[in-house]
This record gives C-alpha cells, structure tokens and sequence, in this order.
C-alpha cells in the first residue's frame, strides 16, 4: 500500500481552461508523494469525453446536476447556487475523505470560488488559491478589486501604469463587452481577491524568469508561489517510456486524424489555429480567417469547434478536403500538446488563452495573436512586445481582423527575417520554461517548499 505524505483537495472551476492546469499541478503534487483527490462538479463529469487520470475524482454539486452553467438561468445565478451547494456538497466531501487513513489538509482552490476558503476554515484545513491565469493580468485585477483602476478604462487612448507592470495601452487590459452578464463575469474575477488574505499560499501557473517584476511586486502583498508551467513533463523532457498522458476533457480529441495529416506535412510548414474551449468568432471573422487561411497558400491545421462550424464559408470543408494539396485540415478538437510539439508545425495563430499561451512558450512555438476577450488582450500584449514571441493580427475598426492582415502575419513569421528573430525567442523561452520545472528550477523549488509545508501540517 502506498504512503502518503499530505492529503489535497483539488477544487478546479469546472471549465476545460481552468481543470488543465490544476490536474497538471494534481500530478505533479502526486509524483511527489502527495495524495490527490479532485472535486469535480456532476454536470461536468457528466459531459467528460476523456476521463482517465492517475488521480481520484470526486463529485461535488454545483445545483446545476444536468447542465452546469448551461443550465442557469444567468451566470450570476450560476455562481451565487454553486457558492450554497458547492460549499455543502464540498463540506460533506470532506467528511466523507477524514475517515480513511490520510485526511485531508489543504483544499487547492480555484479563486473563481473564494467561498473554498471559508470551508477550508470550518474544518481547520489549510488552503492555497490557485490562479489559471498571467501574474500580470492578476495583478490588474487586484488593482481594479483595489478601486486603483476602473475596467474598461474611461479613456480609451489612456496609459495604464500601475506598480508591479509595464506600462500599457487601455487597449491591452482585459475587455469585456458592457452588458449585465460581462459585468458580472468581470465582477467574478476581480472578486477572486476576496478571502486571500486568509490563504496560506497563492500559486500560479507561471515561471519567475517569464514575470520577474511582477510577481517580485505581487510577493509583496501575498504568499504568491509560480508553479508552471503545468505542462506534462513529457513535453518538456525526454518522452518517458510507459509515461502516460492522461486528460480530463469535455471535448474528444481527433487525434489520429491530426497526427496521420501532421505526419505528412514538411517541417516547420504548418500554421496550427485554435481558439481555446469558449471563445464564439462573430460569422465575418470567421470567413476572413477562413479565406486568410487558404490565400495564405501554406498548409494549416484549424480546430474549429462543432458548435461554431455552421459559421465556415458555405462548401470551405468540401472544398479543402477536394483541392489536390491537400493544404488545410479543420478538426472539432485535436490533442493540443501533441500538435504543437510535432516537427511539421511552424507556428500558432492563437486566442491567447493562457493556457495555449504557456504551452506555445513551453514548446517554443512561435506566434500570430488575435485576442478575443477577457485576458487575451494582455497575454497578446506580453507575447508581441515583452517576450517578442509573435506578431499581432490587428483588427479594423468594426473589430474584425481582415484577410490580408492575416496572411501577412503568416508572411512575417514563416518567411520574413523578423520571423527568424521571433524563433531565436521563442527557443530561448521554451528553454526557460523547461529549466523552471525541473529538478532545481524556480518552479520546482516552490513546489518542493510546498509539499514539504503540507508534510508539516498533516
Ligand atoms: C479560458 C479563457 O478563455 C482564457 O482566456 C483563460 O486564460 C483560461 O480560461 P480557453 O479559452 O479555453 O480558456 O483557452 P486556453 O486557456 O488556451 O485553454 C484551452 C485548453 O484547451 C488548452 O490547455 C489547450 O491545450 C486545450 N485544447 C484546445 C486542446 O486540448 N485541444 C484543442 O483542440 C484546443
């Protein structure tokens, strides 16, 4: 029988960006003796395609049992029945889990559910808030939960210079579009600060070298560990042999078609586009990308997602998979990881989720970003000018980002020398971010002090 040395509830937020990182983190805390359970909600075990983890999962209730947020009548509504029946559901987890040898000692917390924290204190556990997203883009919000900066910025050609960051364009901050909902999503990250100051650590997916001056600044206030990147070391390292990858995913991964089309296609020759699991292009931009792709005349592989497919040009599909090049390939979901590390790929047109933005840096992939909402302005703003990881695909002034701008972003990254430049970066990123996880590295240490703590305490 295996021994544990400490006990953690894991409490994701249960949206595929969110659940990546922390059952990433959940098997790097189990690789170190540590045991793991997950608290996942029904409704999205429910809808699971890939469920195969080397760690246990539990089911807790977020009132929703059918259909999650889908269900709701509002993501207000959503999120004030999950803070009632999640912290039930989540106490009598708990109870259940305190029998058995090993109890648990610390809930790792989502911070889009700050109510864990008071539970943690009902039954005398530790707990550490685990942010998905940039230090940078935390930090703005803790400046608007401060009431030091106002989102969005009442002058939009304004300078925003608050401590910790560089300074950047009101267009750079995380956007939002003005209706009640937005509003309260925005509310729901900028509440992520409340109860913190209860916490015993606030980790983060990301690596000192990558935000140096902001997470030193951020450290000030709080317990703050980076722990990321959580990419599966088998992408950092040497693939393991009998090292398995495992996934928790609402979406089934059309890998065999990727990887077979992937196989053929020289290297460095293909554009990999996705935008992450919830981002909805508007029907224009679809078809400029559609035809930006196809003019561009290199080989691209696109994941677009079954419930945005009605939005493709009519006949695009039938005529890609006639054309004779057989240039492009559009799939409903691909095993991300495994594209971007497969030699053929060029570069990654991307939304700037954070996750997809970490893995790119962590397998040296440059970039052409085109951000949707919420942090992706940020994380953009970060790639293009800070890391100098990729170019910008700039959007006209009905939002949409044209044909020819896209086609000459591909142009820049895959032929002109400020390509070469961005590759020279993107090599220099990818070895950082390996060095941080392993043994010895930034993350590492951090995650080492962590267990070690958790051992103290159980
Ligand atoms: C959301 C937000 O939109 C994002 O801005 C925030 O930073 C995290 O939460 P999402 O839009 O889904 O996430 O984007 P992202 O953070 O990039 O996460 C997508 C995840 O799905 C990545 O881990 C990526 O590897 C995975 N993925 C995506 C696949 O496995 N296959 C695909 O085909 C597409």
């Amino acid at each position: 029988m295996t021994t544990h040395k400490a006990h953690c509830l894991i409490l994701p937020y249960p949206a595929q960006g969110h659940i990546n990182p922390m059952l990433q983190f959940s098997k790097r805390l189990q690789s170190k003796g540590v045991k793991i359970t997950i608290a996942a909600t029904k409704s999205f075990l429910k809808n699971m395609q890939e469920l195969s983890t080397p760690v246990s999962i539990e089911a807790i209730s977020d009132g929703y049992d059918d259909g999650g947020i889908y269900q709701a009548e509002s993501f207000a509504a959503y999120i004030t029945r999950f803070k009632e029946v999640g912290s039930d559901t989540l106490s009598q987890l708990i109870e259940t889990l305190t029998t058995p040898g090993c109890p648990v000692s610390c809930i790792v917390y989502d911070p889009f559910l700050p109510w864990a924290v008071q539970v943690a204190k009902k039954f005398g556990l530790a707990s550490a808030a685990f942010f998905t997203q940039s230090c940078t883009v935390d930090n703005i919000y803790y400046h608007v939960h401060k009431g030091v900066l106002k989102l969005p910025p009442t002058d939009v050609d304004e300078e925003i210079s608050i401590p910790g960051l560089v300074t950047i364009e009101s267009s750079d901050v995380p956007t939002f579009e003005i209706n009640p909902e937005s509003a309260r999503i925005l509310e729901m990250l900028v509440n992520q600060f409340s109860n913190l100051d209860k916490v015993d650590w606030v980790l983060i997916n990301s690596f000192y070298e990558l935000e140096k001056e902001v997470i030193d600044w951020m450290a000030r206030i709080y317990p703050i560990k980076t722990i990321g990147p959580t990419i599966p070391s088998m992408y950092l390292d040497k693939r393991l042999p009998n090292d398995k990858e495992y996934g928790l995913s609402v979406f089934k991964p059309m890998t065999d078609a990727c990887l077979n089309w992937l196989n053929h296609q020289p290297v460095s020759s293909v554009i990999y586009v996705s935008f992450g699991s919830l981002a909805k292009l508007e029907p224009e931009q679809m078809e400029e990308l559609a035809w930006g792709l196809r003019n561009s005349n290199k080989n691209f592989l696109w994941v677009v997602r079954s419930n945005e497919e009605s939005k493709l040009p009519k006949n695009y599909l039938e005529e890609l998979k006639l054309a004779s090049e057989n240039k492009g390939l559009v799939v409903s979901w691909c095993p991300q990881l495994q594209v971007l590390e497969h030699k053929s790929i060029g570069c990654f047109l991307t939304h700037c989720g954070w996750n997809s933005t970490l893995e790119a840096i962590s397998l040296g992939v440059p970039m052409i970003v085109m951000p949707q909402w919420s942090d992706q302005p940020t994380n953009a703003k970060l790639v293009k000018d800070i890391w100098e990881m990729g170019v910008r695909a700039k959007q006209d002034e009905k939002g949409i980002v044209r044909r020819e701008v896209i086609e000459e972003c591909i142009k820049i990254v895959m032929e002109e020398e400020k390509g070469k430049l961005i590759k020279e970066n993107a090599k220099k990123w990818k070895e950082l971010a390996k060095n941080a996880v392993e043994e010895g590295g930034s993350s590492d240490r951090n995650i080492e002090e962590f267990v070690s703590k958790l051992v103290t305490i159980s």
